[in-house]
């Protein structure tokens, strides 16, 4: 996992009792002026997310990272994943700083580089390789975007994985989804109208993915055993159970979640569509989101005139997610103010060229919109 493999900061980490550490970012920002900008995904804290300099889901901080090609620093205020591809899109005199270097995804951490080639090596020997495109979700390391670069596939997030697949399909009669199966099944048969024995469970663990070569060539989707530990939480449960309490109530989630509990909420998209979808929503109407709880709790202030509540009563925050608190952005900003580079994210050019195909592939989509909503309710 990358989360045991992260570093730990130098000691000068203010303590998060420090009274002054609002003062201290506010100060550190202002001082690095345009040279920085801070991007801040929807699940950050609201400690850290009133510094972003923009806020969004994985492609609108992509999108955001390419487009500022004047900032010295971009600090990505997200997950190791994110910041790599910024890196990837950014030019090589832009630093992009994570500021805490064990916020990883355990998503991300499912599909390692050698599983994915021996995976590739056993398509090969069913004779498929050929005519199969990998479309890889956002949450992966570069390693698996350069080879998703490589074998003429695609990136995509929640926000484009329809049109990353309709465009995989136009390419190849296959498509290898990686890491995440839910949201590989959820866009394969609610996107594109296929049905659930088109697609078939590649498990890393088990020789030859635990199918026969004949499973992989009547296949179309060939989906890749991970799954998002926060996500995976929500059950059919709790949208019968929501349902039953709270009359009139409108379930949205994100298509990470399962594919049953997909089937029965009313909106599925990522979490940029959540937060329009929240935004346009008439006053005195009521929601559940099927989400991570910072972003829930967020809703749930902006909006008091809106009854929004989480899915699930477990709590749900995702525990790299948070990791980047105030302590370590006051830090990283102080040490960029102090021209000290710390905690810098640089995928190595190698890697980064073809991962940079694969990004490029995705960005090049025409239109960019959410997975369309499931049909129940
Ligand atoms: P979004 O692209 O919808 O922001 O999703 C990223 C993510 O990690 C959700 O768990
Ligand atoms: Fe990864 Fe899930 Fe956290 Fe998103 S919510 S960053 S997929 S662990």
């Amino acid at each position: 996992m990358f989360s045991e493999r992260g570093v730990d900061c130098p000691g000068d980490l203010p303590a998060p009792s420090d009274p002054d550490l609002l003062v201290r970012v506010r100060a550190a920002k202002a001082a690095l002026g345009d040279r920085v900008f801070v991007l801040g995904h929807h699940y950050q804290r609201d400690e850290v997310i009133q510094f972003a300099d923009e806020t969004g889901d994985s492609f609108k901080l992509a999108q955001r990272a390419a487009a500022n090609p004047d900032s010295e620093f971009i600090v990505f205020c997200g997950v190791h994943f994110m910041a790599e591809s910024a890196d990837i899109l950014t030019a090589d005199s832009q630093s992009v700083v994570l500021p805490d270097m064990a916020a990883g995804c355990s998503m991300a951490d499912m599909a390692a580089a050698d599983q994915v080639d021996a995976a590739w090596r056993t398509l090969q020997a069913a004779g498929v390789a050929d005519v199969t495109i990998p479309v890889t979700y956002m949450n992966s390391t570069a390693a698996i975007k350069a080879f998703t670069g490589e074998h003429g596939g695609t990136i995509c997030t929640s926000s484009n994985a329809e049109k990353s697949l309709r465009w995989a399909f136009e390419q190849g009669e296959k498509v290898l989804f990686l890491p995440d199966q839910h949201l590989g099944r959820n866009t394969a048969v609610l996107g594109l109208g296929m049905g659930l024995d088109d697609c078939v469970v590649f498990d890393p663990h088990k020789p030859g993915g635990g199918l026969t070569a004949q499973q992989l060539r009547d296949a179309q989707v060939i989906l890749w055993r991970g799954h998002c530990s926060v996500h995976g939480r929500f059950t059919e449960q709790s949208v019968d159970e929501i349902r039953a309490k709270v009359p009139n109530v409108n379930v949205l989630v994100h298509p990470e979640c399962r594919h049953e509990v997909v089937l029965k909420a009313d909106y599925v998209g990522s979490t940029e569509y959540i937060v329009k979808t929240l935004a346009a929503a008439e006053p005195g109407s009521s929601w559940a989101i099927g989400t991570e709880l910072n972003l829930v709790r967020r809703l749930a202030t902006t909006h008091p005139d809106k009854q929004i509540m989480f899915l699930d009563r477990t709590i749900c925050y995702c525990s790299t997610m948070n990791r980047i608190d105030l302590p370590h952005l006051a830090w990283a900003l102080e040490s960029l103010a102090a021209d000290r580079v710390v905690n810098r994210i640089v995928v190595d050019p190698q890697t980064a060229k073809w991962a940079r195909v694969a990004l490029d592939r995705m960005l090049a989509l025409p239109g960019v919109g959410a997975v369309p909503t499931a049909t129940a309710g």
